[in-house]
């Protein structure tokens, strides 16, 4: 089983970046290095994480980020994107963390020599508990700190990264942080959702000039995730559901980068559930993008609700990844297609795009065959809207390595590369090889 480009793609091209994402909390370990996040207090609250676990070692990469380089040398990466941990880099007072520094530093530096092309998220939902304290994405005051760390780290790092992203998926840190109360900080409040998510686009906003001012020659951007909303069945009433959980969950966090304003609905919202918008915060929002990074896992079917406006129904299908999430690459295609179509689109890079499977170690291997399938099918799907006109740069596998999956903990896998975490030792998968195997093929018909 192998992973084969489509023939004719641009993805043959070795301007086509192909490499493997991360986060800093969900790999890092080194806990007692830096100051606490909001993960390290709500990993502590019990019943909030279905194995009882936490981010204090994950996968120790802290310890072994260099063995890690050299498996992303091993797999032949283009490129590799991570995140800084927020509180491992700044204290309270706003100074600078030294020690945190020095190990990007050091990691941006192994990255270059060996020609993998960094792409840094600064946010990826670890948010120093200090801040948490005075309120966290609630408090207008956050997105203010956000510019002033996004200052200091652009210029300590200076021209070692390839490419910025000042926020990885705002969607999930509002939705799931704020108002359902699944992942940290934990508050669960219909009220809050669009509040916090009204600050991190803020402080997107006001971090983007930053960057440009900072790091001229990285392609500076924003990391969105979208799950593609589909209608039960094709009753205007159901139609009419798909469209505002769409605008809910999807173009309320890509329509104020793009237009500078929120969807419609916000009109029919409940006076409570609005953000505190003040005058000229969607102008600062609207900041010109050198990139937009798109995550992308399944799709959502919606019925129509006599009490609510929407309903999310259960997978329409058998084909499930180990999350319970339907493989259904078509979805892929048509959401690129159809934000092309509604918007002016900076080029896109397919910043995560990923499967956790309930893999299996027989005989020291990992023969995940089912994980080489969804990454076929999906680079099939992107490239399918390339070939409809979507200017798509580049695509990223999550995850490098098996890690530690917010709330689910441990017990899913979405590696290309495993962690055995009892040895922490990491054995490529099928999957891994098969996306090395790809690129070495890719390089050699370059050269010939
Ligand atoms: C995304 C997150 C990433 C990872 C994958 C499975 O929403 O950005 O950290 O957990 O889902």
């Amino acid at each position: 089983m192998k992973i084969v480009l489509p023939s004719g793609s641009a993805m043959n091209s070795p301007e086509f970046l192909f490499g493997s994402a991360t986060s800093s909390y969900q790999i890092e370990g080194g806990a007692d290095q830096r100051l606490a996040s909001i993960w390290d207090t709500f990993c502590g609250i019990p019943g909030k994480i279905r194995d009882h676990s936490n981010g204090s070692v994950a996968c120790d990469h802290v310890l072994r980020w260099q063995e890690d380089v050299d498996l992303m040398v091993e797999l032949g990466l283009d490129a590799y994107r991570f995140s800084i941990s927020w509180p491992r880099v700044m204290n309270p007072d706003g100074a600078l963390r030294e020690e945190g520094i020095d190990f990007y530093i050091r990691l941006l530096d192994r990255l270059n020599e060996h020609d993998i092309r960094p792409f840094v998220t600064l946010y990826h939902w670890d948010l120093p508990q200090y801040l948490e304290d005075q309120g966290g994405w609630l408090n207008r005051e956050t997105a203010y700190r956000f510019q002033e760390y996004a200052d200091q780290v652009t210029k300590e790092f200076g021209p070692r990264v390839y490419s910025y992203a000042t926020l990885n998926e705002p969607f999930c840190s509002a939705y799931y942080g704020y108002e359902t109360g699944m992942h940290a900080p934990g508050l669960a409040d219909r009220a809050f959702g669009k509040k916090a998510a009204h600050h991190l686009l803020l402080a997107h906003g006001l971090a983007m000039p930053v960057l440009q001012r900072n790091s001229p020659d990285s392609l500076n951007g924003i990391v969105l995730n979208f799950t593609p909303c589909y209608a039960a069945t094709d009753s205007a009433e159901d139609e009419q559901a798909a469209r505002i959980a769409d605008e809910t969950f999807n173009q309320w966090y890509i329509q104020p980068l793009m237009d500078g304003k929120y969807p419609s609905i916000i009109d029919s919202l409940p006076e409570v559930e609005r953000p505190d918008i003040i005058p000229g915060d969607l102008e600062i929002m609207a900041q010109p993008l050198d990139y937009l990074g798109v995550n992308y896992y399944t799709r959502a079917i919606y019925r129509a609700d006599e009490r609510r406006s929407f309903v999310c129904l259960p997978p329409a299908s058998q084909s499930l990844t180990a999350m319970g999430w339907e493989i259904y690459p078509e979805a892929f295609t048509g959401l690129l297609v159809s934000l092309n179509r509604r918007y002016r689109l900076p080029p896109i890079y397919i910043t995560e795009n990923g499967a956790a499977m309930d893999d299996s170690i027989e005989n020291g291997r990992i023969n995940d065959t089912d994980r080489v399938k969804y990454i076929q099918e999906h680079l099939e799907a992107v490239n399918r809207a390339m070939e409809q006109g979507v200017d798509v740069r580049g695509y990223f596998a999550w995850s490098l390595m098996d890690n530690f999956e917010w709330a689910e903990g441990y017990e899913k896998r979405f590696g290309i590369v495993h962690v055995d975490y009892a040895t922490q030792k990491r054995t490529i998968k099928l999957s891994g090889q098969s996306f090395r195997d790809m690129l070495s093929r890719r390089k050699h018909q370059a050269v010939h």
